[in-house]
């Protein structure tokens, strides 16, 4: 039987829905919740992620202020914009879209913005709050997508024996600590690149996240029958017949083996907006307060 889908855009329309009470509340305080999203160059990916994120705004009622700055730009001159960005206390969350150009260094811009703003929840104050298992920080978009999503779609996660496939600072580190707390109680295994006998570690998964940015790298003899198979990857690939479309890390044929599984697109990509658009809110209410 084939594997139930598990439907991101559904799971982000109710999470954008519930934040509708959160903003009113803001705005008779006479706060609009405002993004700030930094584009660097003219990259026509990112060009399209970002106007996904600025629809978000729009339909939570997220003001948005879109800066587009020359790929030319010194890295002086980018980390001087997210300086002001960090002054203006009408902005309450800052992001730079990535990839940024290779010249630049990622840290450093996630290091420049303020904690407070940081709604990607990449800057190290806010990673760090997440392995002390804290409460008070912002939790990176994707990796808390992926959690809300499993508990949307009643997937039991204490016990189960996760193996995440990808160690990214944005998507693998940060999610096998947020399933691996008190509460959430699963048992993740890291595996990555280096992994020797990849295949048969991801075996042994209950719940099997892709997240390396390899199409189809995931064959559905990686996977335990009846497991959870989540796919983090959006890759864009050229198909048989010459046409451009996405592609996840998990092979098709996977679907024919594992219990439920998450498609792409319409997986977790609408997850990570609708949790950027989240921590917008709460970092909106945690600068009124
Ligand atoms: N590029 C692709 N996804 C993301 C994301 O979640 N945040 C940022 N800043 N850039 C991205």
């Amino acid at each position: 039987m084939p594997a139930r889908i598990l439907d991101g855009r559904a799971c982000a329309q109710e999470v954008e829905a519930g934040l509708a009470p959160r903003v009113a509340i803001l705005t008779d305080k006479g706060v609009t919740p405002h993004l700030a999203v930094v584009l660097v160059g003219g990259d026509h990916a990112s060009q399209v992620y970002v106007k996904g994120k600025v629809r978000a705004c729009a339909r939570v009622g997220i003001k948005s202020t879109n800066i587009e700055v020359p790929v030319t730009i010194a890295f002086s001159d980018l980390l001087s914009t997210i300086d002001e960005l960090n002054a203006d206390l009408t902005i309450h969350g800052i992001l730079v879209q990535s990839p940024l150009p290779p010249r630049m260094d990622e840290l450093e811009v996630s290091e420049r913005i303020s904690v407070q703003k940081d709604v990607d929840g990449f800057h190290p104050a806010n990673l760090g709050l997440l392995v002390q298992a804290r409460k008070g920080g912002l939790v990176p978009c994707t990796p808390a997508g992926v959690l809300h999503m499993l508990e949307w779609g009643g997937v039991e996660i204490a016990s189960k024996r996760v193996v995440i496939v990808g160690r990214s600072r944005i998507v693998g580190m940060p999610l096998a600590l947020l399933l691996a707390r008190k509460g959430v109680d699963a048992t993740v295994t890291i595996a990555h690149s280096r992994t020797p006998e990849l295949p048969a570690v991801c075996c042994e998964a209950d719940v099997l996240i892709a997240a390396v940015g390899v199409a189809g790298l995931v064959k559905a003899d990686w996977v335990k029958p009846g497991a959870v198979v989540v796919d983090v990857g959006v890759n864009r690939i050229v198909d048989a017949d010459g046409e451009s479309r996405l592609s996840g890390d998990v092979d098709p044929a996977v679907a024919e083996v594992a219990s439920v599984i998450t498609p792409v697109p319409g997986g977790v990509g609408p997850m990570t907006i609708a949790m950027l658009m989240q921590n917008t809110v709460t970092a909106a209410e945690l600068q009124s307060a």
